[in-house]
């Protein structure tokens, strides 16, 4: 464990302990079967190492992780370490059929990355089918050795996951969705740290976040549902937001924090009420209209030496439709851009790409009406190969997807307008090509196609910084004059509104690593000419199709 990372580093980790220290860390995630009883109901469900939430993974800034993960059960995996940038290590980022072939059962792979630029707490998660429902678990990057937070230190930190939770088997529910071509299942409850909370018929225990009086803790929230977007609320106190995603943000109060599926968030937590008992509400957010699981989640934050029995101070819980909420959050959000933590935000940008996003319909032979629902990105639904992009692009194997991903949608619409009479989509599994080093502007339409829907996205492999946000069609000659290019937040997901668009930009130096949207698309980042530039070879282990 206390091995130097790198041998080059020896010298100056002798000559400057302090700053010169990164670890190898070791974890084995070993993937089983585990019996468990939630909502007064058990079911066999995938766990790593038997715990759910998972394991948490510590590491410090500059560290090497190195996570064996060993596949007991009957079922292809891959883990995805959401948010890492994993530069030059894109055969450890973990997408199924992206960067590697699954870890079929009873195989094991060993993933292996360096954390580099990135603190704060991120999560890592099954990526494949929907067996992240239960695989999934905090990764804490902690500052570099001496480093201090750019926030006044905290005494204690707690994790909080929150989590949705099928009495049903999730496979079941997602090929059940696959085959009838409709909308899958919504889940029973949402979770706290593994916790149900009060449900109907159902006297489930709730999670209690035991703290002292006095105190600072930096709670490190995840958002690990599956689809629900959430707002999380304690009675009485106010958080002040200080990361999102893993970059340091401006510090801000507020009374709700709002996160969207595959976000994170650290905010200070001060315990400097009245000793007692106060609730915790995770709240589902949603305008648009498609089903969802409207069920509020409730915990308690309790004080050492509340009495026995005391009664719960309550705290008005946001409306699940509250888009003023959501939006008051997020134009909240900035980049810290101090000096030691400066937001490098792209001035000019090569690659300017128009995505719409949308739901439409495709045939489908065991559907009820003989179609199913597809979501696509400028009228692509986006076709996992049967083997891993990277390895097709790694060892130039032909046939296995086209380069020519269309930057601008087939034709221009009234977008977030009445949905257009022909919804049939396009396959295909085309990739955007990106030259090394170069920029990119992104902006993100949402469409009414069928529903107008906010639509989590998350970038593998990069971060990007939220330039612009607003409602309904973007504008392409005003609304760029009111982007954000001094401090706008810098994130890995972000949610799209609903009926309304988001740009972002970002740097493509993340050699021949190509990304995925949460919807799927792919972007190819050719290599570079110097010697840190380019993808290293795989892995021995990396698995076979
Ligand atoms: C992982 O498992 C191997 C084999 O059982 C064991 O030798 C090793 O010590 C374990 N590592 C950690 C960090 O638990
Ligand atoms: C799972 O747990 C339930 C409730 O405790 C029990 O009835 C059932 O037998 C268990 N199943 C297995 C396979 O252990
Ligand atoms: C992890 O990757 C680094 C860099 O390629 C390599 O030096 C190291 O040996 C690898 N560690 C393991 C356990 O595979
Ligand atoms: C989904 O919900 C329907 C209606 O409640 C139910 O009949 C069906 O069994 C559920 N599917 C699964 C896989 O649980
Ligand atoms: C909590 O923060 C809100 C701003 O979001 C502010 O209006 C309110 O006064 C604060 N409440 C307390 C108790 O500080
Ligand atoms: C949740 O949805 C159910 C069924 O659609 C409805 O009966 C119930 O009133 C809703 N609850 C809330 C809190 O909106
Ligand atoms: C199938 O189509 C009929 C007629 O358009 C419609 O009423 C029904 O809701 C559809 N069923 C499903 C499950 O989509
Ligand atoms: C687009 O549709 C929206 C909603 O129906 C409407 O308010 C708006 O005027 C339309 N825009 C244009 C340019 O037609
Ligand atoms: C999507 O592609 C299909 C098939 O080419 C076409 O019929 C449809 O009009 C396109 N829709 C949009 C919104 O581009
Ligand atoms: C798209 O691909 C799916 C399989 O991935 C297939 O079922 C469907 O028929 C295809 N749709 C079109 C329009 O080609
Ligand atoms: C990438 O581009 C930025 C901005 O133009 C430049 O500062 C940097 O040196 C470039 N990096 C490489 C490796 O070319
Ligand atoms: C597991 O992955 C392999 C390799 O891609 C594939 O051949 C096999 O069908 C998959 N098994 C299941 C159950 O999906």
């Amino acid at each position: 464990m206390n091995k130097s990372c790198f041998g080059a580093f020896l010298l100056l980790a002798f000559l400057f302990p302090a700053s010169v220290d990164c670890l190898v860390r070791h974890y084995n995630f070993s993937v089983v079967l585990t019996n468990t009883t939630k909502l007064c109901s058990s079911k066999p469900t995938v766990t790593v190492n038997g715990q759910f939430p998972g394991p948490t993974l510590y590491a410090r800034e500059d560290d090497n992780v190195i996570v064996r993960v060993i596949n007991h059960v009957n079922r292809n995996l891959t883990i995805h370490w959401h948010g890492i940038r994993q530069l030059r290590t894109a055969w450890a980022d973990g997408p199924a059929y992206v960067t590697q072939c699954p870890i079929q059962p009873g195989q094991n792979y060993v993933y292996n990355f360096t954390l580099t630029g990135q603190r704060g707490t991120l999560l890592w998660h099954a990526h494949i089918s929907w067996l992240r429902a239960t695989v999934h678990g905090a990764i804490v990057i902690l500052p570099k050795r001496g480093v201090p937070y750019p926030f006044p230190k905290p005494d204690k930190e707690k994790i909080i996951i929150l989590a949705e939770w099928w009495k049903a088997d999730v496979e079941a529910v997602v090929n059940q969705a696959t085959q009838s071509g409709q909308p899958p299942n919504v889940s029973d409850a949402h979770t706290i740290n593994g916790f149900p909370g009060q449900v109907p018929s159902c006297s489930s225990q709730g999670y209690t976040l035991h703290v002292k009086t006095g105190k600072t803790y930096l709670l490190r929230i995840i958002n690990a549902a599956l689809n629900d977007e959430l707002f999380f609320k304690i009675a009485g106190h106010n958080l002040t937001v200080v990361e999102a995603d893993a970059s340091y943000t401006k510090p801000f109060e507020t009374d709700t924090i709002f996160l969207s599926p595959g976000q994170t968030t650290n905010a200070l937590l001060k315990t400097d009420q009245a000793i007692g008992k106060y609730l915790i509400a995770i709240n589902p957010f949603m305008d648009a209209p498609i089903g969802y699981n409207n069920v509020t989640s409730f915990a308690t934050l309790r004080y050492k030496k509340t009495p026995p029995n005391p009664k719960t101070i309550l705290t008005k819980i946001p409306p699940q439709n509250d888009t003023p909420k959501t939006k008051a959050f997020i134009d909240s959000l900035r980049s810290l851009n101090s000096k030691q933590y400066p937001a490098k935000v792209p001035l000019n940008v090569h690659h300017s790409l128009f995505l719409t996003i949308a739901v439409g319909v495709n045939p489908c032979d065991t559907c009820v009406n003989g179609t199913k629902l597809v979501a696509d990105i400028n009228n692509v639904s986006f076709v996992l190969p049967s083997i891993a992009l990277l390895q097709a692009h790694y060892y130039n194997i032909g046939a296995v997807f086209t380069d020519d991903f269309p930057g601008n949608p087939p034709f221009r619409f009234n977008y977030t307008g009445p949905s257009p009479a022909n919804i049939q989509t396009t396959n295909g599994t085309r990739l955007y090509r990106l030259a090394y080093n170069s920029s990119v502007q992104v902006v993100l339409q949402g469409t009414s196609v069928i529903a107008p829907e906010n639509h989590p996205t998350h970038l593998h492999g990069f971060n990007f910084y939220v330039v612009g946000m607003g409602l309904g069609n973007f504008d392409p000659v005003e609304d760029p004059k009111k982007f954000n290019l001094v401090d706008p937040v810098e994130r890995n997901t972000l949610g799209v509104p609903t009926a309304g668009w988001a740009a972002i930009r970002f740097r493509a130096d993340n050699p021949e690593v190509h990304t995925t949207w949460g919807l799927k698309m792919a972007f190819l980042v050719e290599n570079g000419f110097g010697p840190n530039e380019s993808l290293p070879p795989p892995p021995r282990d990396l698995p076979k199709c």
